[in-house]
């Protein structure tokens, strides 16, 4: 097949013959590495059209709503599968076999104990840290902790890496929330599934065990599953840029958990529950409608919307069954914070502004409802989204450590100030 190029003229110079690469899915993409040796920079500023690698890990097409992991669309998964399985396949590559299967939970119990220094660690926290402040804090630190298998060019070390970092999320997660509302530390049982552990590790207390409904630990593992990977956002992107320059997995993944944290990304589901208690009441709704249609006004409506899902999120639609069922299961469809959050989507779903803007309920606003009703904090939500997003990390970290790679190192345009002499302070204005 002969190999299809793009040609770029600048005026005044000879054309630019710019190869074309096909995907599997999606659109083509056009080559310009070459183009700083022809003294010319791409100008994207949030790479909207910028493809920053190539990836077998995750395709999602926002126009018709599709999110593939590997192949497999994200409501099969939801369906059919479960966190720990999904974690096997983002990472892996394929599904696993039975004894896979078994094998690998067994792996995954096998680390989710932390060092007892960690303890220490988190306790040096003021009373009221964010735990998202911690775990940025704790996951850094894990690179102090794991020597034996810290080197990135060997692949069983990279995989021990992405096992531990699964592993004991969960467990640090929930001790970020026990340090933040003041309780003692409750340690993982590995006897239980990696949803009712760290629901357990959550709301158990060393005087009171906890048991989680089947409904809730199902929803929890959903949230986990749905958050799993969602290609090359500003966390994963960080977490790569970061990996670029050969630094431990542990920094990298430290490094998308700050990117993270921003309530454009994952601080969304967090934001959704303070616009819900500030908007307060049902009577309330039509004046923050109108807030976020006012162009001058700098109100969002937070969990709708979505940088690349212009149809509909397709995570948002397993979540909000689940959302609906937890309710149910808890009793609090008549709950006024639940019944304000109904109203809003409902109006927000039939608005003309929101319809012709393509702006519909994302993943968010259904997961940050069912954290609130299972009395998890705000604080905690993106926390929660963090566990899930770990393995996604940590999968693109590898594919990009996997296979030839530079530093990554993007460049700019300078509007800044040409050379200038530097004046003796007196003379300065
Ligand atoms: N409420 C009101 N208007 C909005 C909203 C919203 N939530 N989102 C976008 N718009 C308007 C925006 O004002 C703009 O209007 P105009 O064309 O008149 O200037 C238009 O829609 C396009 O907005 P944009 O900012 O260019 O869109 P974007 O693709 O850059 O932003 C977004 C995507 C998710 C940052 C944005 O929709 C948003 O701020 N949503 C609320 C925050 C949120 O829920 N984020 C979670 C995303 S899902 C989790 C994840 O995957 O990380």
């Amino acid at each position: 097949m002969t190999e299809r190029t793009a040609t770029l003229t600048i005026e005044g110079k000879p054309p630019i013959e710019l190869p074309i690469y096909e995907g599997t899915l999606g659109q083509d993409v056009i080559d310009i590495g070459t183009l700083g040796g022809h003294d010319v920079f791409t100008f994207d500023p949030g790479f909207s059209a910028t493809a920053s690698c190539r990836s077998d890990i995750t395709y999602i097409d926002g126009e018709k709503g599709i999110l593939l992991h590997r192949g497999y669309p994200i409501e099969v998964l939801a369906e059919k599968s479960d966190y720990l399985e999904t974690c096997y396949l983002l990472f892996e590559g394929r599904l696993p076999t039975a004894a896979q299967k078994t094998d690998f939970e067994n792996t995954i119990r096998y680390h989710t104990m932390v060092n007892r220094s960690m303890e220490h660690f988190i306790s040096g926290f003021r009373y009221d840290a964010h735990p998202m402040a911690m775990l940025c804090g704790l996951v850094g630190a894990m690179s102090s902790f794991y020597h034996d298998a810290l080197d990135i060019t060997d692949q069983q070390h990279r995989t021990i890496s992405a096992h531990r970092l699964i592993a004991k999320m969960p467990t640090m997660a929930a001790m970020c929330h026990k340090h933040f509302i003041g309780q003692p530390y409750v340690y993982p049982d590995n006897t239980l599934s990696y949803s009712a552990n760290f629901l357990r590790m959550m709301f158990a207390t060393p005087c009171e065990e906890y048991v989680a409904h089947p409904s809730i630990t199902k929803a929890m593992d959903r949230i986990f599953l749905l958050h799993a990977d969602h290609e090359q956002n500003a966390s994963t992107s960080t977490v790569r840029l970061a990996g670029s320059s050969g630094a431990n997995p542990f920094a990298c993944v430290a490094a998308g958990i700050a990117a993270l944290w921003g309530p454009a990304h994952g601080g969304a589901n967090e934001a959704v529950l303070s616009m819900l208690n500030e908007i307060g009441d049902e009577s309330n709704i039509l004046e923050y409608i109108k807030k976020a249609k006012d162009k001058d006004d700098p109100f969002r409506l937070m969990g709708f919307g979505h940088r690349v899902y212009k149809s509909h999120d397709p995570r948002a639609t397993v979540m909000r069954e689940s959302c609906n069922e937890v309710l149910a299961v808890l009793g609090l469809e008549n709950d006024p914070l639940f019944r304000l959050a109904k109203k809003l989507e409902q109006i927000a779903l039939e608005d003309d502004y929101f319809i012709a803007k393509k702006l519909y309920p994302n993943v968010d606003f259904y997961s940050g409802i069912i954290l609130k009703a299972l009395g998890i904090p705000e604080e905690m939500f993106t926390v929660i989204f963090a566990t899930g997003r770990t393995v996604g990390w940590i999968s693109h970290w590898n594919e990009m450590i996997s296979n030839p790679y530079r530093i990554g190192r993007p460049r700019q345009l300078y509007t800044g100030a040409d050379t200038r002499d530097f004046p003796p302070i007196e003379e300065r204005t």
